[in-house]
């Protein structure tokens, strides 16, 4: 039987319809938008604002948001429109089930993995740190968690002479810990949490350029973008620390190189349709969570560049002895003076932004893995559902126990590049996915259009193809050896159990399906 066979649209409608035993339907069209906005503000937005400004792009930092929105908003509305059609859990890996086949969907669902277990992974390492952060700013140097207990054992570092060794990344641990015992209590507590966490964020982010806007210096914003011939940054021995020579280094090209930087500032608005199954009415409320928080992110993150690099001159922002990290406190404690307060504010917002990513990531992912279980590709225990709480605890709790490993025991840096890999490798697959659709299912409902789709979905493949292409040649090579992985289980285990070829021979026919001009 062919690789490629495909899930029946009826059928999956069916699926999505059996509300009596499936997911409990809780989230209205502000969940959604306030989940999209939970995964998208977090370490992108705080972290790489500056170093995109910083390295490549200037003030012109603005325009790499725009760059890199116009290339989200593309995959975005795609998304949309089949969020809107195929309300089921499992975002890409679903549409790619119905639109290219069970290999292919194997594949996406494998990537998927990436970008939502190891995002979450990720963002828990980067909490761990920003809490040691708080902790000192709160209790002064040396009063946060110790290094061996909040660090992997492949870290080492000397501090006051002495070199430790890391043990375990303690913190990351408590807080995935934390996340999934609130994930499994229910749906609609987790997304309450999350609409306090991302008020509280997107509060201080709100403040920060308010009243940041006051302190923009123009000489700051002069050129705009990194001229030509620039001279680097070195350090007090005159050794370069950045050179600006590169094409993506200075002028319009940095502008497209700062893109790429900030473009895991966008990634999360996709986790929306993740929760399709579990939308009080999925046809209109899913576009509007999906490009809703893409929206409003993209405002956000505009006016916060604005405002950073007014505020502090581009170049502190490569020098280690200035704002080459925690840049955003740098830059209030140094020019926005009275306003310390703002700085710890702003630590908090990282911390609780952190903390709603990978709320979202995990929840993601275990709806993910709760889809690729009922078709059978998984284990049946990713798909138990919780008695009472409706929820897919069993996956959680697996998920628990993979994400803590590495949490625990990587270096945070591992992770981070592979979550951009996972998350371009969906947004290529769902933009095409859009055009076979429209093609194999022309008559079908679809609640909401991407407009110009051809135009839009080949540009959205393109781009972030592109993006796909200027990763590092390490994380690429990690991401394949992934694949292959993810291969040898498909081959090995999904695709004898797989539900969708076990009952080939009953399913429905394209002709069964009732269609209905939109
Ligand atoms: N967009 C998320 C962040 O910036 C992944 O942390």
């Amino acid at each position: 039987m062919s690789l490629f066979i495909k899930k029946p649209l009826a059928q999956i409608m069916a699926q999505a319809a059996d509300n009596e035993k499936g997911l409990k339907r809780t989230l209205g069209a502000g969940n959604l938008v306030a989940l999209g906005i939970g995964a998208i503000i977090g370490a992108g937005l705080f972290v790489r604002t500056a170093a995109a400004a910083g390295q490549a792009a200037g003030p012109a930092v603005t325009l790499s948001f725009i760059i890199a929105a116009i290339g989200c908003a593309f995959a975005g509305l795609c998304y949309a429109e089949f969020a809107s059609m195929i309300p089921i859990a499992g975002s890409a890996y679903a549409y790619s089930y119905v639109t290219m086949g069970e290999l292919i969907a194997w594949i996406i669902g494998w990537a998927l993995i990436m970008e939502y277990a190891l995002g979450a992974a990720t963002v828990s390492i980067a909490w761990s740190e920003y809490l040691n952060k708080l902790l000192e700013i709160l209790m002064g140097k040396g009063n946060g968690v110790p290094y061996e207990w909040s660090h992997s054992p492949f870290e080492s570092m000397t501090i006051d002479g002495v070199l430790h060794h890391g043990i375990i990344n303690a913190p990351a641990l408590v807080i995935l810990l934390l996340l999934t015992l609130l994930l499994i209590r229910g749906t609609q507590e987790s997304a309450m949490v999350n609409a306090i966490i991302v008020f509280i964020k997107v509060a201080i982010v709100i403040l920060f350029i308010a009243i940041g806007w006051q302190f923009i210096r123009p000489e700051n914003h002069t050129p705009y973008m990194i001229p030509a011939g620039t001279a680097p940054v070195v350090d007090a021995s005159g050794k370069v620390l950045h050179s600006y020579d590169g094409v993506f280094k200075h002028g319009w090209g940095g502008v497209l190189g700062g893109a790429a930087i900030v473009f895991f500032a966008f990634i999360g608005f996709d986790a929306v349709s993740t929760a399709a199954q579990e939308a009080k009415n999925p046809k209109r409320d899913m576009p509007i969570g999906i490009l809703g928080s893409l929206v409003v992110c993209t405002i956000l993150y505009i006016l916060f560049g604005h405002v950073l690099t007014g505020v502090a001159p581009w170049k502190d922002f490569v020098d280690p002895t200035k704002g080459a990290e925690a840049s955003v406190a740098y830059a209030i404690s140094q020019y926005m003076h009275g306003y310390g307060w703002l700085s710890t504010a702003v630590t908090v917002a990282i911390l609780a932004g952190f903390s709603s990513v990978i709320l979202v990531m995990l929840m993601g992912q275990s709806r993910i893995f709760y889809t690729m279980s009922n078709d059978g590709l998984l284990p049946k225990a990713f798909g138990d559902l919780h008695p009472k709480y409706k929820t897919p605890y069993k996956a959680n709790w697996i998920l628990f126990v993979f994400v803590g490993l590495f949490a625990a025991f990587v270096p945070g840096s591992v992770a981070g590049d592979l979550t951009s890999f996972g998350t371009l490798f969906a947004f290529v697959l769902v933009s095409l996915g859009v055009l076979i659709l429209r093609r194999k299912e022309p008559d079908m409902v679809r609640p909401f259009r991407t407009p110009a789709a051809p135009v839009v979905s080949i540009l959205g493949a393109v781009i972030c193809t592109g993006m796909i292409v200027a990763i590092d040649t390490r994380t690429l090579l990690v991401a394949f050896i992934w694949m292959i992985i993810g291969l040898v289980v498909y081959f090995a285990y999904s695709k004898n159990r797989s539900a969708l070829r076990a009952h080939a021979d009953v399913l429905p026919t394209a002709s069964d399906f009732e269609r209905t001009r939109p």
